[in-house]
């Protein structure tokens, strides 16, 4: 549409800025779809265990074609991600870069998150027609989704669990010890159930997800561990219904995606014993758009919602709240299902998301 100069007049200094933003924008989508590669292929990690390093090196080191890894740097040295001597021909990742795009990342490793870029990439097809049906889409239709996902609670929730989260709901650390029954609620591959089983022999634990071939990896990762307090089993939360069966029931970022999050809540409430506990992890975004521009990440968190959050619960016949429903919500959800002491915390590992603690 061309601008009506008796409305407002075109500020041809505005269009241009804007222009070389669209192209910082470009530009930078590129690079994130390939550090999703890079991440992917340990690309960063081999970077990160090397001094200044031909293609040549690097390549032999990651065991891939030395072509394409020499591309995927140029990427990385314009993105400014990977600097380069051109005197040598030597590639290089700063420690200070390494510190947060590699597997043993002290600041948490980023590039994790790049996988969603490259992932919305992947369903392009498959959203171009869902826009006009208004359909939805089902978990196994996202590769490598419950790879990603158990990278991200990874380092958000299992490698904090004991220092950090569990902390957070008084006095679970020795009601573990003593022994009781745990549930996580859309557990998928279960790393945080796999840690807690391990740390506390006394209590005995179960995870439900609606995905078999996650749960399939949880039970086989549990075999092997030699755990005998910890199950898990392929169910549909929809209409669950389990009353006063455990004595704390945690969800890592698994509420705003079902069919029916209020129900869901509510069926966690009647599954909890009096007294019980219910630690919920989620995305912490407000549910009023206008609030959420300085929310950290927020454009990508509402891709993430538009690719995969929104469809999969549509997916399932439901609301399809979304990634950024809103922590109002999940705080009026709580209190309509009978939580009592609801409380809300933001760890500062974790600035995306929201963690709540509640009494039954
Ligand atoms: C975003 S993932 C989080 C997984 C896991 N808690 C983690 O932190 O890695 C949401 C999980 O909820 C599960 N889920 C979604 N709808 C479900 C349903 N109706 N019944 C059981 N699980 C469901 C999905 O299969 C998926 O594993």
């Amino acid at each position: 549409m061309s601008p009506n100069p008796e409305i407002v007049p075109f500020d041809m200094n505005r269009a241009e800025a804007f222009a070389d933003t669209i192209g910082e924008i470009l530009n930078a989508g590129a690079v994130a779809s390939m550090m999703s590669l890079g991440h992917r292929l340990g690309l960063f990690d081999v970077l990160g265990n090397l001094p200044p390093a031909t293609s040549d090196a690097i390549a032999g080191r990651a065991a891939l074609s030395e072509r394409y890894v020499r591309e995927w740097l140029a990427v990385m040295v314009m993105g400014g991600i990977v600097t380069y001597d051109p005197d040598g021909q030597t590639y290089a990742l700063p420690a200070e870069h390494a510190a947060c795009l590699t597997r043993e990342a002290p600041l948490g490793n980023l590039a994790v998150y790049a996988q969603a870029v490259a992932m919305i990439g992947q369903m392009q097809d498959a959203l171009l027609e869902r826009f006009e049906t208004g359909e939805g889409l089902a978990y196994g239709d996202y590769p490598h989704f419950h790879d990603f996902m158990a990278e991200d609670s990874g380092q958000t929730v299992t490698a904090q669990l004991f220092d950090t989260i569990l902390p957070l709901a008084d006095g679970i650390g020795e009601r573990l010890e003593t022994g009781i029954d745990v549930l996580d609620a859309g557990c998928a591959r279960g790393t945080a159930l796999l840690a807690l089983a391990q740390r506390f022999p006394n209590s005995r634990f179960a995870g439900y997800d609606l995905c078999e071939d996650a749960i399939a990896h949880a039970t086989d990762a549990a075999r092997a561990a030699g755990l005998t307090n910890l199950r898990f089993e392929t169910r549909d939360l929809t209409g669950y219904d389990e009353k006063n069966r455990f004595d704390f029931i945690t969800s890592f970022d698994a509420v705003h995606d079902q069919k029916d999050p209020q129900a869901l809540i509510e069926s966690l409430h009647g599954a909890l014993r009096p007294g019980g506990l219910y630690l919920m992890q989620d995305i912490g975004g407000s549910a009023r758009l206008e609030n959420n521009t300085d929310f950290p990440m927020a454009a990508l968190l509402y891709a993430i919602s538009c690719m995969h959050c929104m469809p999969v619960s549509l997916g399932q016949g439901g609301l399809g709240l979304g990634t950024m429903w809103g922590w109002e919500t999940a705080q009026t959800m709580l209190g309509k299902a009978g939580f009592k002491d609801v409380k809300r915390h933001v760890l500062p590992h974790d600035p995306m998301n929201v963690w709540f603690v509640a009494r039954a």
